[in-house]
């Protein structure tokens, strides 16, 4: 459906998008994740044709497109700054697309009054957009962009100013929509979890270089390095040395304990060699003293989260680390042993360049 050849981007000496190279498969809900700054925006708008590649290539289906106009690509888009007409009401402006394509006025008023409902903002369709708060106003440019049902749809963080409630229903019923229409779409945030709660794949970028492509649980269980490790919820690393090899597994030593880890392509191989390991906060827990292989470490502190509780804990000669629990579990201050959960999996990488 949609493919990124070596596609890059330059601005002066800034180089906002590297070499990226991507396939998305029709029908497929791809996010491209990642910090600000990072050429998400960039790479959506030469998707869409506003912004033409330095090198590479877009392919649309079997066309190049790398040099068409926009108007010439069957490609929807909600910008991050919503790029309203300011002087149409709401319903005018979800009519927009749709009149532009030649749709009369009795089959577009279905499709329009559809796509306001599906933002909530059905009883606002005579309002002129500048009297709309910023949420409001991004759920205009959400329901502009579906009413025409675009092949492909380009969508630029077009929840961030939703309150959490709001932005949660809208996620849901935007997939539900575009797995119902069966369209393609490639949306951009920098948040994690709405990009794992939407997305059947997740590309992350970091300074515009592609680095990890995959489903939301490949990427949590097996990040290719310490960055997407890092962006995809919290990690923890602890510094380790490699004991012995066996295929993709190694047998670690970190502190006293003996871990098996899983080999990230960067990490050594040779035994004795020094390597860091990462271990999320629900892989370890607070374990009774003496217990076998565990690490011992002092509670900083400890934080209530709702569904669980996060116990801040300094390892004895080792790094601060988060350790996912229930509440009460320990008092600030406490001594405690921290220990593996059977079925965590932990990943060796490179350790940290000096
Ligand atoms: N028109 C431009 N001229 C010069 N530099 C630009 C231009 N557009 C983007 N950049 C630079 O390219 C890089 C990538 O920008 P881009 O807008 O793609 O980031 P982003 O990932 O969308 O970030 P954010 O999450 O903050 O929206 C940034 O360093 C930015 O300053
Ligand atoms: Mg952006």
């Amino acid at each position: 459906m949609l493919r990124l050849e070596n596609l890059t981007r330059r601005f002066g000496d800034t180089v906002a998008v590297d070499g990226v190279s991507l396939e998305v498969p029709a029908g497929e809900f791809l996010t491209l994740l990642g910090p600000s700054g990072c050429g998400k925006t960039t790479t959506l708008r030469m998707i869409a044709g506003f912004e033409h590649p330095t090198s590479g290539r877009v392919v649309l289906g079997d066309r190049d497109v790398s040099t068409l106009p926009p108007q010439k690509r069957d490609v929807g888009m909600v910008f991050q700054n919503y790029a309203l007409f300011p002087h149409l009401d709401v319903w005018e402006n979800v009519a927009f697309g749709l009149k532009s394509r030649g749709d009369r006025r009795d089959t577009l008023g279905p499709k329009v009054e559809r796509a306001l409902a599906l933002v909530e903002m059905a009883p606002y369709a005579r309002r002129k957009v500048q009297a709309l708060s910023g949420g409001q106003q991004q759920r205009v440019a959400l329901a502009r962009a579906l009413a025409p049902e675009p092949p492909l749809l380009l969508l630029d963080e077009p929840l961030s100013n939703l309150d959490a409630a709001l932005r949660e229903r809208t996620r849901d019923e935007l997939r539900a929509l575009l797995k119902q229409l069966g369209m393609t779409a490639v949306f951009v945030t920098h948040d994690q979890e709405e990009a794992f709660a939407l997305s059947d794949r997740v590309a992350v970028l970091n300074r515009g270089h592609l680095q990890q492509v995959g489903t939301p649980e490949a990427l949590y269980a097996s990040p290719v390095n310490a960055f997407v490790a890092s962006f995809l919820g919290r990690a923890n690393f602890f510094p380790a040395t490699v004991d012995s090899v066996e295929g993709d597994r190694a047998a670690v030593r970190v502190g006293g304990a003996r871990w098996t880890a899983r080999l990230a392509d960067d990490a050594p191989r040779a035994a004795g060699a020094p390597a860091r390991v990462m271990v999320r906060p629900e892989a370890l827990e607070l374990a009774a003293d003496g217990a076998e292989g565990a690490l011992a470490g002092r509670v900083l502190d400890r934080r209530f989260a709702g569904a669980a509780t996060f116990y801040r804990v300094a390892v004895d000669g080792g790094p601060e680390v988060l350790v996912q629990g229930r509440p009460h579990e320990a008092d600030a201050g406490d001594v405690v042993r921290l220990a593996l959960h059977g079925r965590a999996q932990p990943v060796a990488y490179a350790p940290e360049a000096a």
